[in-house]
């Protein structure tokens, strides 16, 4: 890993050529397909209607980690606030999909979001879905919609503004599609951090790899899931685990059908740093549940993250009995008045504890010599080429 990561000391032409030995090494050779076969499965899925929607096996599932992302964003962007309440804030939400987070934005004050993916047909209704809102508000964010793969492509170059610097950067399930390749892994993060100001953050969440592993391995043929979700791993584990281009397959009823990457969260995180980003913040997401459940509660209510066990009369349980044998001790234990528990199905809380949550801090930085950032951490300097 480290003979990977410490090629910063080379002039660029060096570490490209550097990298190319290291991904010829470690990495199969890139291909488009990849990218084409991602876009063309967001492409294609179909906007749901509220009741499709409602009657979704995956309905707790989708809401609770719409409150993840809701939690996450409204904790960074008030830590901003703490410092200057006044601020007008800039945005980057990277893979940002279909806009899944623009009301998360909007309940945010934000000033301006730049709003990119590799899917095309999905940035358009992004940007359908902003103007149907901004026809309802006269304060929304303004507001920009880039098509573009974010793991080969300069982001920058797009911007309206090239010279604009954001606040937060925000990548909610997507980091690990860049972790196809180092050479992609690196581009996403120079986009992610050369227009982020000191000080602002990157945050986002990623399947673990350390739990999907965990599973797998406990697995037969390294493939698992449940009637919701599926999980199979495209490399053989006994050969080791590659840091780039572990692929795997997921499904996930009516949402994700197709490979992803395993992201090493170790290598994330010392890659990260040749950015200037240092990790804040990380948590699988069952604990960040136990962690905000209390202070977002209303939230949590408010968008039906769980729900009710027993079914209340005339309605059914989403999962079947087994699903929910874990509340049935709290359930006997509870008084004969009050005998509701709010809960998931096994099956949707097997799928959201593959997650975790992350956030970086931008770092600081004097340039040296050559006019190359050196990032400034409390406690010393830390010069890019290190790790
Ligand atoms: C699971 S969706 C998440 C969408 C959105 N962030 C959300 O939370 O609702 C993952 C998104 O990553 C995007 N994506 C995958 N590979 C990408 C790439 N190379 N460049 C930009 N976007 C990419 C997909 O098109 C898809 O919209």
């Amino acid at each position: 890993m480290t003979d990977i990561l410490s090629n910063e000391s080379k002039t660029n032409e060096e570490n490209s050529k550097r990298e190319s030995v290291n991904l010829d090494e470690h990495n199969k050779p890139q291909t488009e397909e990849h990218a084409s076969v991602v876009a063309a499965h967001y492409n294609h899925i179909e906007e749901k209607g509220l009741d499709e929607r409602f009657n979704s096996p995956i309905f707790y599932l989708r809401n609770f980690n719409n409150w993840v992302k809701s939690v996450l964003i409204k904790e960074f962007i008030d830590k901003l606030r703490e410092k200057d309440y006044g601020r007008s804030l800039k945005v980057l939400d990277i893979c940002c999909g279909k806009g899944g987070d623009l009301g998360k934005w909007k309940k945010c004050r934000v000033d301006r979001v730049v709003f990119a993916d590799i899917a095309k047909v999905s940035v358009q209704q992004c940007q359908t879905r902003y103007e149907d809102l901004r026809r309802r508000n006269d304060r929304l964010f303004n507001a920009e919609f880039i098509a573009a793969d974010c793991t080969k492509d300069t982001l920058r170059d797009k911007y309206a503004d090239p010279s604009i610097k954001f606040d937060v950067v925000s990548c909610q399930f997507g980091l690990h599609y860049s972790f196809e390749s180092l050479v992609q892994a690196r581009r996403m993060l120079t986009n992610i951090s050369e227009c982020l100001k000191p000080d602002g953050f990157f945050f986002g969440t990623i399947p673990n790899a350390y739990e999907i592993i965990s599973r797998a391995q406990k697995s037969k043929a390294y493939s698992f899931g449940n009637r919701i979700y599926s999980i199979k791993l495209l490399f053989d584990p006994n050969q080791g685990y590659p840091l780039f281009g572990a692929k795997y397959d997921f499904h996930l009823e009516g949402v994700v059908d197709c490979p992803e990457f395993l992201v090493n969260f170790e290598v994330f995180v010392k890659l990260a740093a040749q950015y200037g980003l240092e990790l804040v913040y990380k948590a699988k997401f069952s604990d960040f549940y136990q962690q905000y459940a209390e202070k977002h509660k209303q939230l949590l209510h408010r968008i039906i993250c769980l729900e009710t066990y027993p079914a209340p009369p005339g309605k059914k349980l989403i999962g079947d009995e087994s699903d929910y044998e874990h509340v049935q001790a709290a359930y006997d234990e509870k008084s004969a008045r009050n005998k509701q528990i709010g809960t998931m199905s096994a099956c949707e809380w097997d799928v959201a504890t593959i997650y975790m949550a992350f956030a970086f801090k931008k770092l600081k930085h004097v340039c040296d010599s050559n006019g190359k950032p050196v990032y400034i951490t409390k406690n010393k300097s830390r010069d890019n080429n290190t790790n």
